[in-house]
């Protein structure tokens, strides 16, 4: 088993890192990950990555140095898991009993194992996941508050687990996806310290498509409806052991791209080629298209990829292409061309979101042997590339330079942040690359090798 993929327990609290190189002194915020750390179960172990135990970790910056502290949430995935039991409906994985599964599809249980990304909602710092409850935790300490869920009229038993803020707006926009008798997508905003989202837009579906993020542009909420959907039926049927395996690919249907208007909630709709992704990196008005940049896979067969086991023959991963989907407001054909090969979890810097903006941030994917990381110049093609062999690295997070935040022209003055594991040495570090050279600035060393994470933030 790959060390990504492998549990760890131990928990530390704010201690010194170890630094090669220099940490810039102008970073004084925290970088707080989120990902998956403990995949074994009463039985063995689960059936795929997305479903092991959420761990939050921190980075804290001081005048050139760096804490750490790593802990799970505590949530009631963590207590009954950690007692051997899966007991709700998780992406991949079954509950475990007979009794706890037939129960589990009459009155769906969702799980509280947010252990997807860390976002600022409603005034709380939370992670998330793909169903509505969410986990309050402290970004200082990671202690966990509690779980929670929204109170208000919102409908939907998923959600799109990434949310996007709109600082000019002081709102948030995100999407839930209802199933039943009659399925719908909502789309809500969420006014900066509001606890009540306020749906946008309503959209019925009969099978409602897999979503994991949408596009925001100064004027619409994007939704790229894929031909990755449930039959909300199955739901209700025997053999479905898990959430995902009610969803089926379905390669003649296009992929129906929704245009959300933010201010009145209007829809239109346009089909393209089919293709699936889990990730927008950037979407802005140009003013007779929408322009929405993702990475994309040919088909759905990336998620049953990343069980385990697939990922135990060796490290398969999620390698996608970057895109440009081009969406004409007044109804034309959309466009589409690639941008980029072999990346995943892409970024951009802060500064450039719902802007035209040139580059993209991204793990460079696909090569077996290690993971390395890439900045994609999204105006010229070009790219530069971080690798080193037997180094795995997530998710790159691009913090701009204090004099940089407002400049689109500072979107690579600033550095990227991304854990690496270090496979030899069984250890991860803290890698610090300058954004404009795209040249390592210093490392941090952490006490223990962490399982790939998914997402974080940079809190200033
Ligand atoms: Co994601």
């Amino acid at each position: 088993m790959h060390p990504w993929f492998r549990t760890l327990t131990e928990e530390v609290r704010d201690r010194p890192l170890p630094v090669e190189g220099t940490v810039p002194d102008w970073l004084d915020g925290a970088l707080v990950r989120n990902g998956p750390a403990h995949f074994e179960t009463a039985e063995g172990r689960v059936n795929h990555w997305f479903d092991g135990l959420a761990m939050l970790r921190r980075f804290g910056f001081d005048d050139g140095a760096v804490r750490y502290t790593n802990r799970f949430l505590r949530t009631e995935a963590y207590r009954s898991r950690t007692n051997g039991d899966v007991d709700a409906t998780e992406f991949g994985t079954g509950p475990t009993s007979l009794r706890r599964r037939l129960e589990s599809l009459l009155v769906p249980t969702a799980t509280d194992n947010a252990n997807v990304t860390v976002a600022r909602l409603g005034g709380r710092t939370v992670a998330l996941t793909e169903t509505p409850r969410m986990v309050v935790f402290d970004p200082e300490t990671l202690l966990t508050f509690g779980t929670r869920q929204f109170d208000d009229e919102v409908p939907g038993q998923w959600t799109a687990a990434h949310v996007e803020h709109d600082g000019e707006r002081g709102e948030s926009v995100g999407l839930t996806v209802r199933f039943g008798r009659t399925s719908s997508y909502h789309v809500y905003r969420l006014p900066d310290g509001a606890r009540e989202r306020i749906e946008l837009a309503r959209l019925q579906v009969g099978e409602p498509a897999y979503v994991h993020s949408v596009g925001l542009t100064d004027r619409y909420v994007v939704l790229p409806e894929v031909p990755f959907t449930a039959d909300p039926r199955r739901f209700l049927r025997p053999g479905i052991d898990s959430f995902v395996d009610a969803f089926a690919w379905h390669p003649e249907r296009p992929t129906r791209v929704h245009l959300v208007d933010r201010d009145d909630g209007s829809v239109s709709s346009v089909d393209a080629s089919p293709f699936f992704f889990f990730h927008t990196v950037n979407a802005f008005d140009d003013g007779e298209s929408v322009v929405l940049d993702l990475v994309s896979f040919p088909d759905a067969s990336v998620v049953e990829g990343l069980s385990f086991d697939r990922v135990e023959r060796g490290v398969r991963e999620a390698t996608g292409a970057l895109r440009r989907v081009r969406i004409p407001v007044d109804g034309g054909r959309v466009s589409d061309r690639t941008l980029a090969s072999n990346v995943a979890l892409p970024r951009t810097s802060p500064t450039v979101r719902r802007r035209p903006y040139r580059y993209a941030y991204a793990q460079r994917t696909g090569e077996g042997e290690f993971t390395g990381l890439a900045r994609v110049d999204v105006e010229r093609a070009a790219e530069r590339v971080w690798s080193e062999r037997g180094c795995f690295a997530g998710e790159p997070v691009f913090v701009p330079r204090e004099t940089a935040r407002r400049e689109r022209d500072g979107e690579a003055d600033g550095v990227v942040c991304s854990v690496v594991l270090d496979r030899d040495a069984e250890r991860s570090f803290l890698l610090l690359l300058d954004g404009e050279t795209f040249e390592e600035v210093g490392r941090a060393w952490l006490p223990h090798a962490l399982p790939l994470g998914f997402h974080g933030e940079y809190f200033g």
